[in-house]
């Protein structure tokens, strides 16, 4: 396979011949990556997509595949003209879980003490939105990695599942929590205990995802969501967001606070002024993220 600077030094050949290929391999900065692709997506450039692909395994997660995804979130965050990020996998898996060939000769020692799990939840750390977009197969971490993002859309063939228990262990990057606080004890305990999975229209009547679209539609009507989001004050965005995610980690009388003090910072934004005048003058908000 070509490597980075050959692709550069072909790139006006290459973009000629095959734009998609280009856009996917070269953009994130430092990303010849092996186990993802990434691309920018939506009319105006501004939603970053980030597939797993490593179809061959069902995206198992492992750790290099992990590492890639963290390098290109960053790039992602970093990158002022993006509002919001997809993730997605393939039709047939959004990840199978955690590569349990890989989990299957560590011992208790090494888990604990070395970096096993150590940068799983970087997602959790993003402070732009992160929409979900699962087909397939979102199994055991592959759950929990759908979980740790802000909106979950999934395509028709989807099934969630914790099958941890089935291999003698329980979920490790979040499961037993964020399952349980967004579908409630007696159905987490069900799927966690018994290892069943769940399908799309039973993990949209749970809340776990908020959409169903046909499986080639899904990742369109992700980056659609994407762009709606993108469109909007991208600093008051993060701050929406902040407030949403202290429900889960707060109690009511201190996310109520924050959310009051974060209301209030608006106000001290442009974008607050610009998005009210618009209102009034009866014309598009012309927000500049600042
Ligand atoms: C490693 C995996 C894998 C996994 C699938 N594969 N899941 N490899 N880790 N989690 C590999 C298979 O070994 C196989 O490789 C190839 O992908 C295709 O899988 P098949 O089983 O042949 O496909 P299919 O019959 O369609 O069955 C699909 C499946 C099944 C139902 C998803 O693969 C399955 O049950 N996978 C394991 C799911 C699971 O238990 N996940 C939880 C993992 S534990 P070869 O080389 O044989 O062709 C976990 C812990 C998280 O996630 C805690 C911290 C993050």
């Amino acid at each position: 396979m070509a490597s980075l600077s050959t692709l550069l030094l072909r790139g006006p050949t290459l973009l000629r011949c095959c734009p998609r290929l280009f856009a996917a391999r070269t953009y994130a900065a430092g990303g010849d990556f092996k186990y993802i692709i990434t691309e920018k997506k939506g009319k105006n450039n501004n939603v970053g997509l980030v597939q797993l692909n490593r179809p061959k395994a069902l995206n198992a997660l492992f750790q290099p595949l992990i590492e890639e995804v963290n390098q290109a979130l960053t790039v992602f965050q970093e990158d002022p003209s993006i509002g919001a990020i997809v993730l997605t996998g393939t039709e047939k898996a959004f990840a199978a879980g955690a590569d349990i060939k890989e989990m299957s000769d560590k011992t208790f020692q090494s888990c604990y003490s070395g970096k096993f799990l150590k940068d799983w939840d970087s997602v959790t750390q993003l402070k732009k939105p992160i929409i979900a977009a699962v087909n397939g197969y979102a199994l055991g971490g592959g759950c929990e990695l759908a979980m740790m993002c802000d909106i979950i859309y999934a395509g028709e063939n989807a099934q969630f599942g914790q099958p941890e228990i089935l291999l003698g262990t329980i979920p490790g990057a979040g499961g037993t929590q964020r399952l349980t606080r967004v579908v409630g004890k007696s159905l987490a305990m069900e799927m966690i205990l018994t290892g069943d999975r769940i399908s799309a229209q039973e993990a949209k009547q749970a809340g776990l995802v908020s959409k169903i679209f046909p499986v080639e539609k899904l990742v369109e009507e992700a980056v659609r969501c994407a762009e709606k989001i993108a469109s909007n004050s991208k600093l008051v965005t993060q701050m929406a967001k902040e407030s949403v995610n202290a429900a889960f980690e707060t109690t009511l009388a201190e996310g109520v606070r924050l959310e009051k003090k974060l209301f209030y910072c608006t106000f001290a934004t442009d974008d607050r002024k610009e998005g009210m005048s618009a209102f009034v003058e009866k014309r598009k908000a012309n927000f500049k993220d600042n």
